[in-house]
């Protein structure tokens, strides 16, 4: 049984035992694992032939085909809010499409920046903005530092827009079936550059298992957009160590991005 799936019957439960007994004060939520499937059964699934091979999430990013569902912002944010693709619609409280300039965010426009985090957590999920808790603070610093900011010229998201429970990485399938949302944010918006936080992002739109400590850093070319990854705001609020590389990286970015600007114009 899934961590989602154990979280879902404890929450029904606990509702009942509310109604039967009277509600108890808020207690904590228990934090639940996956449980692994038995070895028996998992040769079986490695048997069987993959019945959709695109759930692997890095695959079906570069698969993911335009479209033509959604032309606008607006369009994308309300598939976003009726979405009921994976599990993670069962334990969300909001769903968090993504945040960037106030006019841009409806309407089919560009921004100069799209930044991607890995997925909402409880601060998200609770007001359904993205980055508006404490790594959400130290990320509107850190863009700010290099002039960019979710008011003017950057789009902020994640790759899957529900909160996985008790903030651990999306599932495959979770990610595959947030994937059209992200590829559409990103041809409507067609930044110059793509900025990407945290291991797990990095890994999906790079098509790669390497370590963040390796991706980091570096352009890579992602459909035509030059793309840098680095730490993710919550890794460097858990070890200091990571912030001046991380500022390193910026910097880069901000090189990279104004040589961009220049050769649009
Ligand atoms: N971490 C993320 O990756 N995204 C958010 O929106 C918040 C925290």
């Amino acid at each position: 049984m899934t961590a989602t799936e154990k979280l879902i019957l404890y929450r029904f439960f606990k509702t009942s035992a509310d109604y039967l007994r009277g509600y108890a004060l808020s207690e904590e939520e228990p934090v639940f694992v996956d449980t692994e499937i038995a070895p028996a059964e998992a040769a079986q699934q490695d048997a069987a032939p993959a019945q959709n091979p695109s759930t692997e999430p890095h695959v079906l990013f570069q698969q993911a085909g335009q479209d033509s569902r959604f032309s606008t912002m607006a369009d994308i944010a309300q598939a976003v809010h009726a979405c009921r693709g994976c599990g993670l619609v069962a334990t969300r409280i909001h769903a968090v499409p993504g945040e960037g300039p106030e006019e841009l965010s409806r309407l089919q426009n560009s921004v100069e920046v799209m930044v991607i985090g890995e997925g909402p957590g409880a601060d998200e999920d609770k007001t359904g903005r993205p980055f508006v808790g404490k790594a959400g603070q130290l990320l509107d610093k850190m863009l700010e530092a290099i002039q960019l900011s979710r008011k003017t010229n950057c789009y902020i998201t994640n790759i899957v827009k529900c909160r996985p429970p008790q903030n651990r990485d999306p599932a495959p399938a979770e990610c595959a079936a947030c994937a059209q949302f992200l590829e559409a944010q990103i041809r409507l918006q067609k930044p110059l550059a793509i900025l990407v936080f945290g291991r797990c992002a990095a890994q999906l739109l790079l098509n790669t298992t390497e370590g963040i400590g390796k991706l980091r850093g570096r352009f890579f070319d992602y459909n035509g957009i030059p793309l840098l990854a680095t730490y993710h705001p919550s890794a460097l609020l858990r070890d200091e160590s990571l912030k001046r590389p991380a500022w390193e990286d910026l910097k880069k970015f901000r090189t990279q991005l104004l040589q961009l600007r220049a050769e649009r114009v």
